[in-house]
């Protein structure tokens, strides 16, 4: 298969990373240097998202997630909070057929109990539908805090325990994860942040600890292809040492 024209990845030397997590940032500045509304650079965000799950699936990238709303977003004015919501229903709308056709698996993470019902029914259909799906797994991070990710699971494991079913001792880096939202994906290799902010924004606190971070300073509605291979490039030059010397 061509890789197309004109992109700066050497797929031969490059080697992909397995988890690409993008916090996707950038679409309200994006809207205002065009003097619009904000809305307006959500909707333009969506487009983006589009080209990214598509790039992510062509390249062979075999796990994506997206941070699309923080448990801290409800902050945001209610109108906003709406448009987003609004969005990703259209999107779930429109895009699960075609993703289902492309053999991507989706999947959300985040606490659903705050989100309406309808949506949640939309969720819960494009898991559902694409469950069996072998190709890209795509995840959705919404209404989801790192912090919420922690406590839950640390929550659930001190139920364990006062019920009898699990000593503390059994309690491990290993059998915390697997008590976390995203049980099942490996930590993401690669974190790129949009929009020139260098945080993380309660974004995979604990899975982030060894995760490569790239901010570029492109705003997430031009997000592109290329952009997504110029980050692989840099994650390409970076030298991961998980703690050891980096000599083998
Ligand atoms: C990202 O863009 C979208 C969400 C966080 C939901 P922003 O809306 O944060 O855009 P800026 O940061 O205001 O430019
Ligand atoms: C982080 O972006 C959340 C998402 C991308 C969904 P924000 O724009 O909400 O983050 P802060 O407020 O600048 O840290
Ligand atoms: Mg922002």
């Amino acid at each position: 298969m061509t890789q197309g024209l004109g992109h700066r990845l050497d797929a031969a030397a490059a080697s992909l990373p397995r988890h690409i997590a993008i916090i996707m940032d950038g679409n309200g500045r994006w809207a205002k240097k065009r003097y619009m509304p904000r809305t307006l650079g959500h909707r333009e965000g969506a487009e983006a998202v589009r080209r990214t799950v598509t790039a992510c699936a062509e390249l062979g990238v075999p796990y994506l997630t997206l941070f699309a709303f923080s448990s801290e977003n409800w902050k945001r004015p209610a109108d906003e909070v709406d448009d987003l919501m609004w969005l990703l229903r259209s999107y779930l709308q429109r895009e699960v057929n075609e993703l289902n056709r492309q053999r991507v698996r989706i999947g959300f993470i985040g606490e659903r109990d705050r989100l309406a019902p309808d949506l949640i029914t939309l969720i819960e259909n494009a898991e559902l539908q694409t469950r069996n799906n072998d190709g890209l797994v795509f995840t959705i991070a919404l209404n989801y805090g790192g912090q919420n990710d922690i406590v839950s699971a640390a929550r659930r494991l001190a139920e364990e325990v006062a019920a009898g079913s699990l000593r503390p001792d059994q309690i491990t880096p290993e059998s915390f994860a697997a008590h976390l939202m995203t049980l099942g994906l490996p930590d993401p290799d690669l974190i790129i942040r949009t929009s020139g902010e260098q945080r993380l924004s309660n974004f995979m606190l604990w899975q982030s600890a060894y995760s490569e971070l790239v901010f570029i300073d492109t705003l997430w509605p031009d997000f592109s292809r290329e952009s997504l291979e110029q980050a692989i490039d840099l994650f390409n030059r970076r030298e991961r040492r998980f703690g050891a010397t980096g000599e083998s």
